[in-house]
């Protein structure tokens, strides 16, 4: 059983603070390249299909109505909500494409709206986008998949829940990030507790099953105190699982972010006193740390699969899924079917181009090789349950553990003595200090990474 306790050890994580990649693949996407392509995507689809493996769908609905400053995901800013009917006109045909490709018997156990903003859309669009998908795939009729979507507090209107409920969604996160008006001023994202609220209670009114909240810290303005007291809040109002993601500030990156002041920002030691008193209020009330930012209740399904050893980590976070071929729907969307990554093209008019000419979106992906396989599931266990069997891994991949991974082993050795992990004869352990730090970890089996070092990735803490 995997221990959850977890432990902030500030010059550890001062002493690691690098950048790295956040693992939601390996290989990460700076190894997609073009020659991986529709034909090579279709080929791989047909595998999948003879394979009878369950489905989780991505469907990704990229507007919002305003930019928060912060956002670094991939939207489309606009007030004019007529603009969503013809990504929808092509994302219905995107899903008649997959389906006939992908054998639409196969049951779907996972699905999930992301964004941008999936209620943006009005109610109309929700209920034929359910209706598509339904009429094209094998959704579960009795509640047992796990179906979840993103949710905007401003953009829900008194009934949205309801419909959502009734169009088949169990679970939900919201997007929260701060409750102090100053930080929400900074980022442009004025949102009311109450707003937050009524969506939380209308959830748990409708029968919704683990409710989610996402949180930034690291955002202009934020301080202890501040931050403290949106935790109290927070924990007043229960929900079953916390993300806390850390804000990086890239603004060469991502444009929205040149509107807040680089002075704002709360100093590199302000920011860490911050996420160690999130750590120590959240697990001083009974959250335990999953990993990479997010926390759960010891009863949510997130905590029980990663104490059960079935916790799984793919291009939504973690899941409880790992066993499903993960199908991407609209632009930019990645698909992990088989051994193989795809993402769907980003630029609104080219994702257009592509369906409309009859053809699916891809435009580059990745064959996993045998070694590519064999990091991916050391990678995945470490990542999930801080541990890592190597008995596990010689059996799946026909290889002496210590003998394939000497030089990685021999690195290990470093952050051994740093109190980070234990390595067994039979085990590599990761320690409570050592979880915070667990890219790191990773990042010294990322063959790529031991090849090319000086990328830039966001960083660690
Ligand atoms: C697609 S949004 C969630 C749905 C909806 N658009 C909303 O904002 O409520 C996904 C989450 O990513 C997080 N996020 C976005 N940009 C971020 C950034 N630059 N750094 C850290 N977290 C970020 C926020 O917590 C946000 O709630
Ligand atoms: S955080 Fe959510 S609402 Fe804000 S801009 Fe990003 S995707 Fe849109």
């Amino acid at each position: 059983m995997t221990n959850q306790s977890i432990e902030f050890d500030i010059d550890l994580i001062k002493r690691y603070d690098k950048s790295g990649p956040r693992y939601t693949s390996y290989p990460t996407a700076v190894q997609f390249h073009d020659g991986f392509g529709e034909a090579e995507y279709r080929k791989w689809a047909q595998k999948s299909s003879e394979s009878g493996r369950p489905l989780s769908l991505y469907f990704h609905i990229p507007f919002c109505d305003t930019v928060c400053f912060y956002c670094g995901c991939n939207k489309v800013v606009t007030k004019n909500r007529k603009r969503a009917a013809p990504y929808l006109e092509r994302l219905h045909r995107e899903i008649e494409m997959q389906a006939e490709l992908l054998d639409g018997s196969r049951p779907v156990n996972q699905l999930h709206w992301g964004g941008g903003t999936p209620t943006f859309i009005s109610h109309e669009e929700m209920t034929a986008l359910m209706d598509k998908t339904r009429e094209c795939f094998n959704l579960h009729d009795d509640d047992s998949g796990e179906y979840s979507i993103e949710i905007d507090p401003r953009e829900v209107q008194t009934d949205t829940v309801a419909l959502l409920r009734k169009i088949g969604f169990n679970r939900m996160s919201l997007g929260v990030q701060d409750f102090d008006l100053q930080v929400q001023k900074a980022v442009n994202r004025i949102q009311t507790e109450e707003q937050t609220l009524s969506v939380l209670e209308a959830a748990r009114r409708e029968g919704f099953k683990s409710m989610s909240i996402d949180l930034i810290y690291g955002l202009p303005f934020q301080s202890v105190e501040s931050f403290g007291r949106t935790l109290d809040r927070i924990l007043e109002i229960s929900p079953d699982r916390l993300a806390v993601f850390n804000y990086a500030h890239l603004p060469e990156l991502f444009k929205p972010q040149r509107r807040i002041e680089a002075g704002d920002l709360p100093s590199p030691q302000e920011k860490l006193d911050i996420l160690q008193l999130t750590i120590d209020k959240l697990t001083r009330n009974g959250y335990l740390y999953i990993g990479m930012d997010h926390f759960a209740k010891p009863d949510d399904e997130l905590a029980v699969a990663q104490r059960e050893r079935t916790l799984y980590r793919n291009f939504q976070g973690y899941s409880t899924h790992a066993d499903c071929d993960l199908v991407g729907l609209g632009s930019t969307s990645i698909s992990q079917v088989g051994d193989t990554y795809s993402q769907n093209l980003k630029g609104m008019e080219e994702y257009y181009e592509r369906i409309d000419a009859g053809r699916l979106a891809v435009f580059r992906g990745y064959e996993l090789n045998e070694d590519d396989k064999l990091r991916r599931s050391v990678i995945t266990n470490l990542i999930c349950h801080f541990v890592l069997h190597k008995a596990e891994v010689e059996k799946s991949f026909g290889i002496t553990f210590d003998e394939y991974f000497a030089a990685e082993l021999d690195e290990l050795a470093e952050m051994e003595k740093d109190g980070l992990l234990e390595q067994h004869p039979d085990r590599i352990e990761v320690k409570p200090a050592g979880k915070l730090l667990i890219r790191n970890i990773c990042m010294v089996f990322d063959r790529y990474l031991r090849e090319k070092a000086n990328r830039s990735f966001s960083k660690v803490i």
